[in-house]
């Protein structure tokens, strides 16, 4: 089959400018202050978080890359041959190439990243090592994607939906819902959805995953501030705020912060905004579902749980999904 997808045949919806300024000062503006997590990937802030891959406490991204090789096989006999793979959030497409490798005569893959650089770099990289997939890069924001190139998916084979790394708890378990209902609709009837899933686990575990010693999620978290200064005329000062992650038990998910130091003032974009000494700007939730919870709410969006795998001491999961016909 002709490749008419070559790298660089990008789709490009990236969020405008105007969208991070939107959401950023209206993020500002409410009783607890917010800023949406999918602004934290910006060229830098997709560097700093595949360092945080690396890191020797963040165990999502080994644990489930063991799981991807360990039953590769596995998934390779639900996709059949000739499949075609859409990725959610595939950021530098590390992990997939462990799926492409395991399934027999892959089509095409679909990567979606809102982070258009970083995106581009991971597809020539990609291409270069999978001459024959045909690859057609979306830059998005999944959640808010309506529907997919007609003619990115090339197979004769089986849809899959890729999202892996527990990039689903970043929603809460109703956004999750929704999400899941919306991928449904984007790839149809029969097709497989692979979803990555962290577990809930100890405190301190959880706790040193999302602030690790090196400081490389504390850069990570703050580069959010540096990404509001360079892009909308901002001007936060980041030794004034600080890093915080939580584990919320109540709530099933890793909070991270960044707290105001002192009581001070900041400017975004023309407006004017107070922080009380302690005040926090909350930056991201991951939330985290033992298998059997994480199976009920894929049913409750009309998914059929055909699989779920994890590692020996249950710190990870991976659940394999089929959409019903
Ligand atoms: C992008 C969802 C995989 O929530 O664990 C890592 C992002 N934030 N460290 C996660 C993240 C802080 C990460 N995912």
């Amino acid at each position: 089959m002709m490749n008419i997808h070559a790298p660089g045949t990008l789709l490009d919806l990236e969020p405008s400018r105007a969208e991070f300024r939107d959401a950023v000062l209206s993020g500002l503006s409410s009783g607890t202050k917010t800023i949406p997590c999918k602004f934290l990937y910006d060229v830098v802030g997709s560097r700093l978080f595949d360092r945080i891959c690396d890191l020797p406490e963040y165990y999502p991204t080994r644990t489930e890359c063991g799981l991807l090789s360990l039953y590769g096989d596995r998934i390779a006999e639900f996709a059949g041959s000739r499949a075609s793979l859409v990725e959610f959030g595939s950021g530098s497409s590390v992990k997939v190439r462990l799926l492409l490798l395991a399934l027999n005569q892959p089509a095409s893959y679909v990567p979606i990243d809102i982070s258009r650089e970083h995106l581009m770099q991971a597809t020539t990289a990609l291409a270069q090592d999978f001459p024959n997939l045909s690859i057609s890069p979306v830059c998005a924001d999944y959640s808010a994607l309506e529907a997919l190139p007609s003619s990115s998916i090339r197979g004769s084979g089986r849809r899959i939906g890729f999202f892996p790394g527990s990039t689903i708890g970043n929603f809460s378990p109703q956004d999750a819902g929704e999400f899941l209902h919306l991928v449904k609709r984007l790839l149809g009837p029969n097709s497989l959805m692979i979803v990555g899933v962290d577990t809930p686990k100890n405190r301190s575990t959880l706790e040193a995953a999302y602030d690790d010693a090196e400081g490389v999620t504390a850069a990570f978290n703050l580069n959010l501030l540096a990404r509001v200064n360079r892009e909308l005329d901002g001007d936060f000062d980041l030794t004034a705020f600080r890093h915080q992650a939580i584990w919320n038990e109540r709530e099933s998910r890793v909070e991270m912060h960044l707290i105001s130091a002192s009581k001070q003032v900041v400017h975004v974009a023309g407006r004017r905004f107070g922080f009380t000494e302690g005040e926090t700007i909350h930056t991201e939730s991951s939330y985290k579902y033992a298998p059997d919870c994480f199976q009920t709410l894929a049913r409750n969006a009309g998914y059929c749980p055909r699989a779920v795998w994890t590692d020996e001491e249950g710190q990870f999961s991976i659940h394999l999904l089929e959409i019903a016909s």
